[in-house]
């Protein structure tokens, strides 16, 4: 089966987990990048108020035609208990080319179902799995058993 792990990352948590899922599956990976500056104190309050307002925003060129993989495993960072613009913009524009998919997030509080829900009503598929890791577990190096088991029940 021929996956693509695609994955946007602000500060690099969500970077870590989706490069080391990509590396256990030996399979491509795509990173997202927001042309909209989102570093610094103004960048975390335009994120903040581009994810609740659910706005979308523009993306730099993709390298990898998501339609030609099997599973697209996607992953974004929880902002405002919502998905990154990022994610929330890759999505809306490739979801006819998604054959089948699952999702992951990292978040600094404690996991919100609601995040997959809404990754679920824009893919306008079930996903086959799903993963959520914590800020904490990844700054600790505690993530990767059930990296580990996630990307075996993927496989
Ligand atoms: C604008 C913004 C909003 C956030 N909102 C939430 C939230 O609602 N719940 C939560 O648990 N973490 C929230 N966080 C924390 C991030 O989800 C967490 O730090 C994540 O691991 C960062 O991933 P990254 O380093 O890949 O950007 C927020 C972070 C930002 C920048």
């Amino acid at each position: 089966m021929k996956s693509l792990v695609v994955f946007y990352s602000r500060t690099g948590t969500t970077k870590r987990i989706g490069e080391a899922l990509a590396q256990l599956l030996e399979c491509d990976n795509e990173e997202l990048v927001d042309t909209k500056k989102r570093s610094g104190p103004l960048g975390f309050v335009s994120a903040g108020r581009d994810a609740e307002a659910k706005n979308l925003t523009t993306l730099a060129d993709i390298k990898h035609d998501p339609a030609l993989y099997d599973l697209v495993i996607l992953g974004t960072p929880m902002w405002g208990g919502t998905l990154s613009g990022a994610m929330r913009t890759y999505i809306s524009a490739n979801k006819s080319k998604f054959k089948r998919v699952a999702f992951f997030c990292t978040q600094g509080g404690t996991e919100n179902k609601q995040l997959f829900d809404e990754m679920e009503a824009l893919c306008e598929q079930r996903p086959v799995d799903t993963l959520a890791v914590s800020q904490e577990e990844v700054k600790k190096g505690a993530y990767q058993d059930k990296l580990r088991q996630f990307a075996y029940r993927l496989d």
